[in-house]
């Protein structure tokens, strides 16, 4: 008897929040989501909507340069004997290619506050093509190359900052 009331109250639930989510509006329209007008728009409004204004290379830096962040994940990864197994590899090779899309979309598309933009270009280019390497280099589930490739990330601050932070 009880079961039976617990999953009366689950599907209550799971009803209740259906209802909260279903949006009869019309494609293009702002989903509740707010992901409708991107679906609506095409791979350009998509790429936009992703790239949200908000996202700074602030956001950037403490994201994939913090604690903890996506690189020291990705460079703890391949340290030692490096990833056990496929799982392990699926995983470095995911963390890999969401730091180089983040890079190109973010660091390509901001402009500095300091310095000048010919010089944020060269760096942002170079720190590109790291990014590229190691995401190829994950694929390839070449240890030693990705840990050079992420090593060189790893070194990339100080020149940068001295110039636009
Ligand atoms: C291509 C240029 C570039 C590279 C490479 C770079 N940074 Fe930055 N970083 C910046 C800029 C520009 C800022 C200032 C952003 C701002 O305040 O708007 C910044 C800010 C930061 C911040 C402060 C973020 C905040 O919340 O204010 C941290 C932390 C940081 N960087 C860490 C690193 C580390 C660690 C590395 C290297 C492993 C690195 N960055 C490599 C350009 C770079």
């Amino acid at each position: 008897m009880k079961k039976i009331c617990l999953a009366g109250v689950a599907a209550l639930v799971v009803l209740v929040i259906a209802a909260a989510f279903f949006n009869p509006a019309q494609p293009g329209s702002e989903s509740p989501l707010g992901f409708g007008v991107v679906r609506a728009g095409g791979a350009e409004a998509s790429a936009a909507a992703l790239v949200d204004p908000a996202a700074t290379v602030a956001d950037f830096m403490q994201v994939v340069h913090g604690p903890k962040g996506l690189r020291m994940q990705v460079q703890a990864a391949l340290s030692g004997s490096g990833p056990a197994d496929d799982k392990a590899w699926r995983m470095v090779q995911a963390r890999a290619a969401i730091l180089g899309l983040l890079t190109t979309e973010i660091l390509q598309n901001a402009k500095p506050q300091k310095g000048s933009p010919d010089s944020w270009k060269a760096l942002v280019n170079e720190y590109q093509k790291s990014s590229e390497d190691l995401i190829l280099a994950t694929r390839a589930k070449d240890r030693r190359a990705s840990f050079e490739h992420v090593a060189l990330l790893g070194r990339s601050c100080k020149s940068c900052h001295k110039a636009h932070k």
